[in-house]
């Protein structure tokens, strides 16, 4: 049934449904009615509307919100996106006054605001899944740190590490993407509410005001430029996109560590389901989603590059393309991160088979010639008779030198050896227990920042609560 009511002038158009964002923006509706809260505070302050015209404007949008929130609200395929279907409806509970909210705004500074706003609820809840995978990272990490493993490069044994560093490495790349997460809201914490359509207004208006009451640092400097400027959503899909190829090289070591090739971590029901044909399979299938799911956040990156590519200044309707890429990329990475969770936490390694593959003799080929080196042969030589020796698989050793140090080699059964030869491994930031046991700490003094500039971005967050409570702050 079509709605009786006509839909505004403006989105009156046989082309609506094409035109039509709000499959895709009425998920912005909270902070969009937050943003209008205190625009309409604004015009209150600044006499564009009296002070009873303001409280009507404002108690209208927190009725509109509760609708929002308990799922009473009429959304209006109709009626073009979620910033019409807010006002219409508004205007229907308060009356013409309702018409005033629109007073010095423009749809395009107001939907750049809503992404602002979004984009900060996005970064704190991707960044405290990502703080919780660290910590998970942590805690798996903080009782290995005995625990040999063989490190690889060209995915062959290549040095002994353990399974603790191996953990912290993913520690210190996740790491990273939070730290990039916050530095993309740092930047994208200015308000670009006022500069109206492109060019402000002529009423006296204040933005500054909007930009302090909605926790922003500033203000917009260029109308222009406030309107069309999508960095920050570019950041957060590039900060994403590399996080789900961090989370995608995890998952990949997860599927060959639980092939039975490797038989390092044992198949366990978190790892995935069985085969419908197979009886006897336990497949890594969550791991292997992980991998793949990065495809589709790279993709969506390249999307809204694409978009922005070549647009003019100021706003431009290809703008309304910008929301999918980075609400689904949000959504992927949110459902990622928990998963790689799981796998931190219910990783299961076989100490049995980590320990034999360990104590592989090809992995200690360098300690052998750095044993040479130093006594004093140069790293060239040493690096040419350890290889003959090794060619030779079990050749006597060309010197008594390399004859001894052979001897002191770990060997398969003797763990002791292997730790031994592990503890050499000491160099700053290496895999000796000792090294990583100050990794560790590292680590966690690296985790507890991440936890205050998370408190700090969460009060940031809940001011948009506070504000459509009609809390003061
Ligand atoms: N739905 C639009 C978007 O997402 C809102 C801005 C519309 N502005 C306009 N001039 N038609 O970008």
């Amino acid at each position: 049934m079509p709605d009786p009511r006509p839909p505004p002038a403006y989105v009156r158009t046989p082309t609506a449904a094409f035109l039509s964002s709000l499959a895709v923006d009425r998920s912005l509706a909270r902070v969009d009615l937050a943003g209008s809260v205190v625009h309409a505070e604004m015009l209150g302050r600044a006499n564009l509307v009296t002070p009873d015209e303001a409280k009507a404007l404002t108690d209208g949008l927190r009725a509109v919100a509760a609708e929002v929130a308990d799922g009473r609200f009429a959304w209006r395929d109709d009626l073009e996106d979620v910033h019409t279907n807010v006002e219409v409806r508004l205007t229907e509970l308060v009356g013409a006054v309702g018409g005033k909210l629109h007073t010095a705004r423009s749809r395009n500074d107001q939907i750049a605001l809503d992404e602002r706003l979004y984009l900060r609820e996005a970064v704190a809840s991707v960044a405290s899944r990502l703080a919780k995978l660290e910590g998970s990272l942590l805690a798996r990490a903080s009782v290995s740190t005995a625990v040999p493993m063989p490190g690889y490069t060209h995915l062959q044994r290549a040095q002994p590490v353990t399974v603790a560093h191996y953990l912290l490495a993913h520690f210190w790349r996740f790491d990273r993407d939070l730290d990039r997460l916050f530095a993309t809201e740092g930047r994208a914490n200015v308000s670009p509410l006022g500069a109206g359509a492109l060019a402000g207004s002529t009423l006296p208006i204040d933005p500054t005001y909007v930009a302090a009451r909605l926790g922003f640092d500033r203000a917009f400097e260029n109308s222009l430029d406030a309107v069309s400027d999508r960095d920050p959503l570019v950041e957060l899909l590039f900060d994403l996109a590399l996080l789900a190829v961090h989370a995608s090289g995890f998952a990949e070591e997860v599927v060959v560590f639980a092939s039975k090739e490797f038989g390092f971590i044992e198949r366990t029901p978190a790892l995935g389901g069985g085969s419908s044909l197979m009886p006897q399979k336990c497949n890594p299938d969550a791991a292997e989603l992980v991998r793949a799911k990065a495809g589709g956040a790279i993709g969506d990156l390249v999307t809204l590059l694409a978009v922005l590519k070549g647009l003019p200044l100021a706003y431009d309707r290809d703008l309304q393309e910008d929301k999918a890429p980075v609400l689904r990329a949000v959504a992927t990475l949110s459902s990622v991160l928990d998963t790689v969770d799981v796998l931190v936490r219910t990783l299961a390694f076989d100490p049995g088979r980590v320990a034999e593959a360990a104590a592989d003799p090809e992995l200690y080929a360098t300690d052998l010639a750095e044993r040479l080196v130093a006594g004093g042969v140069p790293f060239r030589e040493a690096h040419e008779a350890v290889g003959s020796f090794y060619r030779s698989a079990g050749g006597a050793p060309a010197t008594e030198a390399l004859r001894v140090a052979a001897a002191n080699l770990p060997r398969a059964g003797d763990d002791a050896s292997v730790r031994a030869a592990l503890d050499l491994r000491g160099s700053p930031g290496g895999p000796a227990p000792l090294a990583v046991a100050h990794q560790l700490s590292l680590a966690r003094s690296r985790l507890a920042a991440r936890t205050t500039s998370l408190s700090s971005l969460d009060r940031k967050v809940r001011r948009i609560g506070e504000i459509l409570d009609g809390e003061r702050t």
